[in-house]
Order: C-alpha cells, then structure tokens, then sequence
C-alpha cells in the first residue's frame, strides 16, 4: 500500500514534529487540532524549527516554504479527511481519551487506512480493540522528532504483517530507523531507561551521593549524554512516575516499584524544567 497522505492528530511536541518530518519528506500533512489557536501555535514552532534547518544550510529558503504549503489546516477531529492512509494520534497520555478519538475516527476514516499511536505507555492491543485491530500498531518517536532517529513499531496483539511492513517501510522512508518491539509495557525504550532513573533517585534518597555526582557517574563513566536526574527534569518528574507506574502494575513486580522521593517530588508540584524546578531549578 503507497502512503501519500497522512494526517496527524495533536500538534503539541510530539506532534509538531511528526508533521515537520512527514511534510519535509514529501507527504501531504493534515495537522488536526482542537482550535484556530492551538494549531497556529503548531504551525509556529515547526515554521521556526524549518527557520533554523535553514540556516545551518540543510535546507534552502524555497524548500521550507514548500514543506511548509504540504501542511494542511484542520480543526477538529470531525473534519478529518477520509483519503488519509496513516493517521498518527499524539495526543495527551490519556487512554480514555485516546480510544474516544478512535472510535470516532474509525467511522469517518476510509476502511483501509493505518491507525498508529505515539502513546509512551499505553498499550496498544487495548487502543487497537476500539477499532480497528489488524491495522492498528504503535509509532513510537522519540522528542526531538526531527533529530532523533528510532522509532519504536509496536506491534499490538492482532497487528497484521501487512501493517507491520507497510509502517516499517515508511518510518525508513523518514530515515529513521525502526525497532519492532512486542507489545508490553513500556516497550523497550521506556522498559529500560525509566527504572534507571527511578533507580538514581532511589540511590539519591538513600545518601549514596550528591544530584551532582549521580549525574556525573552516569556522564563521564557510562558516556551518557546527560545524567538521570537532568534527565529526569527533561522528561518531567510526573511522566517517569506514570511510567514507572504502568510498569508496576503491568507487571506485578515489586522491582518496578515507584521511589518514594519521585512521589514527594510529583505530590510538590517539583516537576522539572516545565515547572522550574525538580532535582535542579530552572
Ligand atoms: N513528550 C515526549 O517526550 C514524548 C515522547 C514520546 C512519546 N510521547 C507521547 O506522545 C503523545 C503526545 O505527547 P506530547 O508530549 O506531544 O503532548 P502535548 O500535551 O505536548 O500535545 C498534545 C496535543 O494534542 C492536542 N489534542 C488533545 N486532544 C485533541 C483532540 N481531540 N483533537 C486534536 N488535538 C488534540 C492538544 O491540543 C495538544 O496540542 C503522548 O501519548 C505521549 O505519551 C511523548
């Protein structure tokens, strides 16, 4: 199946991305938001993202305002457009709201399009039974969109190979380089990285060493780009605690268990860099 037109839903961080890169390779984007507002807000930040890929010269002038006309305006889920052969749902981290979304898509979208969510930690088997579940899989970016390169290809319980194929095929031709992972929670990604940070803050609660020197282990000693308590303000302290959450209780395993510190610091509103202050102020 040829994919040529793809449409979007939610145009926040992840979803602004996903647009940039899609209509910078070629597709015709269709950025659904709930208002005139938050889709002009959209619509900035990737015209702004584009500014700055043209001056480090990797795209010209010309090429951005063509990137940019293949992204179309729409206003509510009602007015999605039925030829869509992907849609992508990247909306808030709600599964109740997410299977709201594609239930009422699946009537107004032609039977034999793709549905793809870029949920963290919701499981894709359930959003996929809303709808419809041989051609519904999970397309998990990572933030930035544009820079980084892995996209995690979840597949749910009754993924069909053929939507398999056809989603692997296309997140090659983002050039980016996709993972088949199973469905459980977390994935991979998640499975590995949110425990490690809840680990640090385990090691930061028991008086192992100072956020400093946690970090500074984890940078100079494992040659990670960044330590996990800067990480974990990066990501927002609220969304590890929710992740590790869907660990706890889609495993039973007491090792996935929550630290009690990243509760006390979500509880206090100390919720990293969007809230100007977690493990470091901002
Ligand atoms: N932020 C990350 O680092 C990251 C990384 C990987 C995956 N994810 C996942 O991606 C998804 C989106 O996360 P985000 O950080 O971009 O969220 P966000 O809050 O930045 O953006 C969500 C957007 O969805 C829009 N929206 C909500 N309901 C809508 C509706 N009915 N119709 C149209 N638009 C609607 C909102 O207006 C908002 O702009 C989540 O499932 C999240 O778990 C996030």
């Amino acid at each position: 199946m040829e994919i040529k037109i793809v449409s979007i839903i939610g145009g926040g961080t992840m979803g602004n991305g996903i647009t940039h890169i899609f209509a910078m390779k070629g597709f015709y984007v269709n950025l659904v938001e709930m208002s005139e507002q938050l889709f002009n807000h959209a619509y900035t930040i990737i015209t702004e993202n584009l500014n700055r890929q043209v001056k480090k010269l990797i795209i010209t002038e010309t090429e951005k305002n063509t990137i940019l006309k293949r992204i179309n305006k729409v206003i509510s889920i009602d007015n999605i457009p039925a030829n869509s052969d992907v849609v992508i749902e990247a909306i808030y981290e709600n599964k109740e709201a997410k299977i709201a979304i594609f239930k009422k898509i699946n009537q107004l979208v032609k039977q034999d399009s793709i549905f793809a969510s870029n949920t963290s930690s919701i499981s894709i088997t359930e959003l996929a039974a809303s709808c419809r579940p041989d051609r519904f899989i999970g397309m998990h970016f990572m933030n930035p969109v544009p820079i980084m390169k892995l996209v995690e290809i979840v597949r749910g319980y009754s993924t069909s190979d053929q939507t398999f194929t056809t989603v692997k095929e296309l997140s090659q031709k983002l050039d980016k380089v996709p993972v088949e992972v199973s469905d459980y929670p977390g994935f991979i990604s998640n499975r590995i990285l949110i425990p490690m940070i809840n680990e640090a803050i385990f090691a930061l609660m028991e008086g192992l060493s100072c956020k400093e020197d946690i970090d500074t282990v984890m940078k100079l000693g494992m040659n990670h780009p960044m330590g996990p308590l800067t990480l974990a303000d990066f990501i927002g302290l609220d969304i590890c605690l929710a992740i590790m959450e869907v660990l706890y209780n889609g495993y039973n395993d007491s090792k996935y268990r929550p630290c009690p510190l990243l509760k006390k610091m979500v509880a206090a509103g100390k919720l990293g860099r969007k809230s100007g202050e977690g493990f470091y102020k901002y």
